[in-house]
């Protein structure tokens, strides 16, 4: 069975100043999600960007075609709920949020699905996956965090690979069509072992902003997962 890969960009190593532009010139190099990390310096030590910025940036993500390219909401926040719900309203279609962050998941997946949005769960390097026991067919998704959330720009923490396997196995055991996504440090030379160690899809932030080439970036990380 042949896997589709997805490059997820995440903004949150983009130039701010130029969002729309830095959105569109990120679809041109070929990105397949883009990767919306939201922060609210609370659940992590940094803020970053609300539910206006994704309005403003939605009529932006879609190819020169016109082909909508759907924008991967992160929350990193706590409580989840209420913004959750501005979010889809925002456009945003997926939203992820760390089950420690919300006091009641199943809740808040429901929350998410009844706006018509994808929802996923996502694991910081020190969380178990027990939750999925009980999640596992409702959610669309689902985020390893490969480095502590936060900032971009930090080093992938193996461990996560251990993880990776985990989850894919999970998700072949219960028959549904869930992504598997690793957020933090992925890189072209790190690309391919965490392919191989079962995720397919790959947010990578300062691998791809901090280069003046994006498409380069883009290509290299296709050619390493083959
Ligand atoms: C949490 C953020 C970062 C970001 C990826 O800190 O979710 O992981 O998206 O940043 P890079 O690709 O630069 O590690
Ligand atoms: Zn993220």
């Amino acid at each position: 069975m042949t896997t589709t890969y997805r490059i997820a960009p995440s903004i949150l190593s983009a130039d701010f100043a130029r969002l729309g532009e830095e959105v569109k010139n990120v679809i041109d190099a070929g990105a397949d999600w883009i990767h919306f990390d939201v922060m609210d310096n609370h659940y992590v030590p940094n803020l970053t960007f609300g539910p206006m910025i994704c309005q403003a940036l939605k009529p932006h993500a879609k190819t020169a075609a016109g082909v909508v390219v759907p924008i991967d909401v992160h929350l990193m926040i706590s409580p989840v709920d209420a913004l959750a719900a501005s979010f889809a309203q925002a456009g945003a279609d997926l939203i992820s949020f760390h089950p420690d962050a919300s006091g009641h998941v199943h809740r808040s997946i429901q929350a998410i699905k009844s706006q018509g949005v994808k929802a996923g769960l996502a694991f910081n390097p020190a969380e178990p996956l027990d939750v999925l026991e009980w999640t596992i067919d409702e959610i669309d998704l689902i985020l390893i965090m490969s480095v502590n959330p936060g900032f971009g720009g930090q080093s992938f923490i193996d461990s996560a690979l251990r993880k990776i396997e985990q989850a894919r196995r999970l998700i072949e055991a219960s028959g549904r069509d869930i992504r598997l996504e690793v957020d933090g440090g992925i890189k072209t030379d790190n690309i391919r072992r965490v392919a191989d160690a079962g995720a397919d899809t790959f947010v990578a932030g300062s691998a791809i902003f901090g280069q003046s080439h994006y498409k380069g970036v883009i290509d290299q990380m296709r050619v390493a997962l083959g």
